[in-house]
């Protein structure tokens, strides 16, 4: 592309870098000559798809050439039953991710400014500058979102509060008592975007119960994703829950056909696998315990995580420390994009990826 074009960008895209994904199996073991690599970046679901999702895709075959149903009249009700809301209150996207960027697009403008906490996830900031909005980021508590304080980085050009809870990369969560005080606090004019991606993983009792905050505030986007839990990563299928008229707006600018057919029938039949989730969650849930237990011996130092993930400081450069663990086979994800340098956030596996973690992690340190 020549440079002149560039000079026409919009200054908050000019001014942003790519989402870094995490690095392929494939393109490791080409890269290094490996025959075994773990992967070990992306939080996604060591189990793999549900079974039940996965055997849907064969009846498929004989519809390839129809175009998808652009309401997703089927999953959006079924997603409607499992949240115990109606189906005007969910919006259907291709993965969470292009739920926050419809919100970006419908609410955010030059004039305008989002808030998030510093450390939260990085596509807060992508949807908000490519909107040509500014994000305002809040210091961290221990990490965490300091919600009490979000309000005090609210002015008349707020338009969105982006919280994802579980946060990534740092894995902390807030309670619904402090998700609510701060809906009690903010102007009702300013749209409060709770991603929840993590949202099942997460044990604790003080939690947030979405539909009692859905059933308070106009005002809340509640966003899930079909990409942890439920093992559908590659499929690209997510929704956001709020109310009727918020999710109409949104409906407006949302591409007709965005979630495509093979991606909300095995969204359709995820949602229902209930052996799945439980055994994602229980083999999420044990082996937490072991990889905490193994990089606290280790004397590495691990934020609490309520999520798929574990992120942890060592003496070390992360980034290196990511090269080096790559070379042994394991990808694991750098978070300097986050700015924590000395940190790397590994997805919780299989107790035969975690047992190769350790090991390749053991020998580097
Ligand atoms: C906090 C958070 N929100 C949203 C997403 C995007 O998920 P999806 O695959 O549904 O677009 C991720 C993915 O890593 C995430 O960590």
């Amino acid at each position: 592309m020549s440079s002149e074009i560039l000079k026409n960008l919009n200054p908050g895209v000019a001014d942003l870098h790519p989402y870094e994904p995490g690095r392929s199996i494939d393109e490791v073991i080409a890269e290094f000559g490996l025959k075994d690599v773990v992967k070990l970046a992306s939080n996604e679901n060591p189990l793999g798809a549900s079974p039940k999702a996965i055997s849907i895709i064969e009846g498929l075959k004989s519809d390839l050439h129809l175009y998808p149903d652009g309401n997703g009249t089927k999953l959006k009700s079924e997603i409607a039953s499992h949240e115990k809301v109606l189906p005007a209150n969910i919006i259907i996207g291709n993965g969470s991710n292009e739920i926050l960027e419809l919100v970006a697009r419908a609410f955010l403008n030059p004039n305008t400014t989002s808030v998030a906490s510093k450390h939260a996830f990085a596509v807060y900031k992508i949807v908000t500058q490519s909107a040509g909005a500014s994000l305002i980021e809040v210091p961290t508590y221990n990490w965490g979102h300091d919600l009490k304080s979000f309000h005090e980085y609210v002015d008349s050009s707020t338009r969105v509060i982006f919280i994802a809870n579980p946060n990534n990369p740092t894995g902390t969560y807030n309670s619904h008592e402090e998700v609510q005080s701060l809906l009690e606090r903010v102007p009702a004019s300013v749209l409060v975007v709770l991603d929840c991606a993590y949202f099942e993983y997460v044990t604790k009792e003080d939690y947030v119960k979405p539909i009692d905050l859905l059933n308070r505030f106009d005002n809340l986007l509640i966003t899930k994703s079909f990409s942890k839990i439920h093992g559908l990563a590659s499929i690209r299928v997510g929704y956001g829950i709020g109310n009727a008229s918020l999710i109409e707006a949104l409906n407006r600018i949302r591409q007709p056909f965005n979630v495509n057919a093979l991606a909300q029938l095995m969204a359709c039949e995820a949602l229902n696998d209930h052996e799945h989730t439980k055994q994602s969650i229980d083999l999420n849930t044990q082996q937490y315990d072991f990889l905490l237990d193994k990089l606290t011996k280790l004397g590495l130092e691990c934020i609490p995580s309520v999520g798929n993930f574990i992120t942890f400081k060592g003496n070390f450069n992360g980034k290196e420390m990511f090269t080096n663990l790559m070379k042994k086979g394991v990808i694991v994800r750098p978070v300097d994009l986050y700015d924590m340098q000395d940190f790397i956030r590994v997805t919780i596996g299989t107790a035969d990826e975690n047992i190769k973690f350790i090991s390749a992690l053991e020998e580097l340190l």
